[in-house]
């Protein structure tokens, strides 16, 4: 971790959703060096299907998608781009329909933009990319304004670690930063088979409790704790009801951990709520969709219909909230 304010962030987070019943650990948290490392692992896992579900649907859709928005001259906004892989596809099916592209990758880190940026460069040269580094709630509105619109791209099912209220409250946040008529693009993983879902975040390799794990590892090496890695257990279910996978660590005996100075006691089989992973159906997105002010557009799947893209157009702010 780099500065000493997010430093304290992460241990007031940490040591608060300790302390509230039932425990609780922010699953953004995972994504350290090491724990970005083992999720680049979980997405080549075959049991964890959705990276290619959306590289189907991106490499089969791109084109449809790219017909669904008129305007020549488009913005493309990534939160959360990354390293970009999979979006290179669509860029490059919005350059062939002859649309003019500015890309603008937003991350937290610089790192990953840097990488991303000259692999663009290389394989898209007349691509004109801009890198904007930090937190995307800082950054979206700084954007120039420029001619054309704005297509806001959000990939990845990250949308999934948002509980209901949380995934609201971010749609109006970005709707929020748009004018009437820009685009939004956001991936969702679909209800399906539970036994299929369960199987993505119960994965016999274990690499989900490693990522899991690797919580408490961060915790101890960051922060002065004392966790004993081999007393907890992971514990992942599915409701196929309400769409949610969750993930819990298990305490696996009465124990105590220090973190830097504060007593977290735990009882045998306690349980620290780690991840909300939601499934949405196509409805369900609609309407959360229109909720926050877009006009549902265009919902494209793979074959399965395990996954979906969702195309959104930014209502005029009048009515709709
Ligand atoms: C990166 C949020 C899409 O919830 O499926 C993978 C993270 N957690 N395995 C997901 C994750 C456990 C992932 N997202």
């Amino acid at each position: 971790m780099s500065d000493v304010l997010e430093q304290t962030t992460f241990f007031k987070d940490v040591i608060s959703g300790l302390q509230t019943m039932p425990k609780k650990l922010s699953s953004k948290y995972f994504y350290d060096q090491k724990g970005s490392e083992i999720f680049q692992r979980i997405m080549k896992m075959d049991a964890y299907y959705l990276p290619g579900c959306e590289r189907f649907i991106l490499e089969n859709e791109s084109k449809h998608i790219a017909q669904s928005i008129t305007s020549e001259n488009i913005q493309v906004i990534e939160l959360g781009a990354g390293d970009g892989t999979k979006t290179s596809i669509l860029l490059e099916n919005l350059l062939a329909a002859g649309k003019k592209i500015e890309y603008y990758p937003m991350d937290i880190s610089a790192d990953i933009l840097e990488f991303n940026q000259q692999r663009l460069s290389r394989q898209l040269p007349l691509l004109k990319v801009t890198p904007v580094a930090g937190d995307y709630h800082l950054t979206l509105n700084g954007l120039p304004q420029v001619e054309g619109t704005k297509l806001i791209l959000f990939l990845g099912s990250n949308i999934g670690n948002f509980n209901p209220t949380e995934a609201l409250a971010f749609l109006k946040f970005v709707k929020s930063c748009m004018n009437p008529g820009d685009h939004f693009l956001v991936a969702a993983d679909l209800k399906k088979n539970p036994i299929q879902v369960l199987k993505a975040y119960s994965d016999p390799e274990g690499l989900t409790k490693k990522f899991n794990i690797n919580l408490l590892d961060r915790i101890n090496r960051e922060l002065e704790a004392d966790f004993d890695l081999d007393a907890f257990d992971h514990y992942a279910t599915y409701n196929p009801l309400n769409g949610l996978a969750q993930s819990f660590l298990v305490s696996l005996k009465q124990q105590k951990v220090e973190i830097g100075g504060t007593s977290i006691p735990f009882a045998s089989g306690e349980v620290i709520h780690t991840e909300i992973s939601k499934k949405y159906d196509s409805d369900e997105l609609r309407e959360l969709m229109k909720s926050a002010g877009f006009i549902p557009k265009k919902m494209v799947y793979d074959t399965n219909r395990w996954y979906t893209l969702a195309l959104g157009e930014a209502a005029s702010s009048k009515g709709t909230g």
